[in-house]
């Protein structure tokens, strides 16, 4: 609680304290209560904090140990150079490739995965290994192009040993790269690829059965500032891992697909990442 919110609780309280007893309010002196010190991070359900981050820190001028410094990154290409020096997270020293993300500026639609596999790590690009190749498929089928009109990135920049799940401290740290991408790009769209992608990007615990299928929102702030819906469905791991989950990824598909229909209609040339293209 803010001390403004404490002070107001107080004032109430006091107040109908005296009403019942006197029958009327009574003077008080101001009162001098303090704000709540913040909880520490603990998973991912404490995530938002990152998010909360005001722009100081964003842009490293306050920047604490864990944070990464965004201080000059205005384009597309000072982001990825600051992805390939970041030394943040521990993730820096098993790397051989960072992997900022690639594909056109303004896109139509975003893609979030998780984090570089080992074919990603090797080559500096996202999404090239078998998975990758499942999910080019999968996009093409709702005519998205990593060369054309999709921008794709991860919820982290560098392999985690093994492909083990990014841990939350090295997703708070990679995760304000995000949210500048996604500043920068202003996608109209983004798709979430699997749990760690959607729960990191939302801040919550829920697995991806309940956030699948339906659309949420999330706002990176900056001075557009706007909510770019956001689709969860499984990661293209999980569908090869698992053919039942083709089906309802593909429902998932569709309905991705009538939104960016919705947008495309609407949309002036030159707005769907089209004609600017930028490879990262
Ligand atoms: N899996 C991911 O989540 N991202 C990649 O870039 C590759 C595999």
């Amino acid at each position: 609680m803010n001390a403004e919110e404490k002070t107001t609780l107080a004032r109430f309280l006091d107040l109908a304290g005296d009403c019942l007893r006197d029958g009327h309010a009574r003077h008080r002196d101001d009162y001098a209560f303090e704000d709540d010190a913040q909880e520490a991070p603990k998973g991912f359900s404490s995530l938002p904090l990152a998010y909360q981050m005001d722009e100081e820190a964003a842009l490293g001028e306050e920047a604490g140990e864990q944070s990464v410094s965004l201080a000059g990154c205005e384009t597309l290409e000072d982001l990825a150079a600051a992805v390939r020096a970041c030394e943040t997270c521990g993730l820096c020293a098993t790397r051989t490739h960072a992997v900022p993300g690639e594909g056109p500026n303004r896109p139509l639609a975003m893609v979030i995965g998780e984090g570089p596999g080992a074919d990603e790590d090797a080559t500096g690009r996202p999404f090239v290994g078998r998975a990758g190749q499942l999910l080019d498929k999968m996009l093409a089928s709702v005519a998205l192009y990593r060369d054309k009109n999709c921008f794709i990135a991860n919820i982290v920049k560098c392999r985690p040993p093994k492909n083990r799940d990014p841990q939350p401290e090295e997703i708070a740290a990679c995760i304000p790269f995000l949210k500048r991408q996604i500043m920068l790009l202003r996608p109209r769209v983004i798709l979430c690829a699997g749990r760690v992608a959607a729960q990191s990007l939302l801040g919550t615990g829920q697995g991806i059965n309940a956030l699948r299928g339906t659309f949420a929102s999330f706002s990176a702030g900056g001075e557009a500032g706007e909510a770019v819906p956001v689709l969860c469905t499984f990661h293209p791991s999980a569908i090869l891992r698992n053919e039942d989950l083709k089906r309802p990824a593909w429902e998932d598909l569709k309905l991705l697909k009538a939104r960016l229909d919705s947008i495309t209609s609407l949309a002036p040339s030159g707005e769907t990442g089209e004609h600017d293209r930028a490879v990262l």
